[in-house]
């Protein structure tokens, strides 16, 4: 099996557990895109979705499947049970680097948004130690050489992103190099610098639960949230 492979048998476990009649969190990426796709038989189910970003909007759209602006919801009081998205890391504390393609701030706050949050991906992205990815952040461009430097005083080789701006628009730095061993202080460390709008780092609010697919089959692993309530 190919990797693309692996993340589709991944996204079609993560269907079983979409609520009928719910609001559905919807993220982004090349596994979240077979999960979209998946989405499709059971879209009369599925009163609508918050989107996070342009890109998953889109597809969500062309294959009818309705798209409502997260504040509406909200106001409206309406709960958003479930949040499906996929990572560029992950390890056994389903602690995340995310933001690979460059959607993070709108993934955390869907993230946060939602009641749970199960996260698919092939096992290649399971990690002992977060931070061979590079770890993206998001950054107000007038700040990029203010946040470049503080990276670089972590340790790490900060990369602009190049020619990317996301749908905030803003710039992305990715981080080079670290080794993160303790991801909730490195979140809360970033996210508090001037100019930074979001670390890719999900550790504060880590995914409840991880669908991860392999050549030998589909595991899961609960967080210690999950795992709790059965
Ligand atoms: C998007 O910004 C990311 O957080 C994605 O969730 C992450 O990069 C995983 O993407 P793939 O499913 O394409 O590997």
């Amino acid at each position: 099996m190919n990797q693309d492979q692996l993340k589709r048998e991944a996204a079609l476990r993560a269907l079983q557990y979409v609520p009928k009649g719910a609001i559905l969190g919807v993220g982004t990426g090349s596994t979240v895109n077979f999960f979209i796709d998946g989405l499709a038989a059971i879209k009369d189910q599925i009163p609508g979705t918050v989107s996070s970003s342009v890109k998953s909007t889109e597809r969500l759209l062309a294959l009818g499947i309705k798209v409502l602006e997260l504040n509406e919801v909200l106001a409206a009081g309406q709960p958003i049970p479930l949040y499906v998205d996929g990572a560029d890391e992950a390890n056994d504390r389903l602690e995340l680097i995310k933001g690979g393609g460059g959607a993070l701030t709108r993934e955390k706050i869907i993230a946060q948004a939602a009641g749970q949050f199960i996260c698919i991906v092939d096992q290649s992205k399971c990690v002992p130690v977060l931070g061979r990815f590079p770890l993206p952040v998001e950054v107000v461009p007038m700040a990029e050489q203010m946040v470049a430097a503080q990276l670089r005083a972590l340790g790490a080789e900060a990369r602009l992103r190049s020619g990317f701006i996301t749908d905030n628009g803003n710039i992305i730095l990715d981080a080079h190099g670290l080794r993160i061993e303790d991801a909730r202080a490195l979140e809360t460390l970033i996210n508090q610098w001037p100019g930074v709008v979001t670390v890719g780092l999900f550790a504060h609010r880590p995914a409840d639960r991880l669908i991860i697919a392999s050549p030998e089959g589909v595991r899961e692993q609960a967080g210690a949230a999950a795992a709790r309530a059965g």
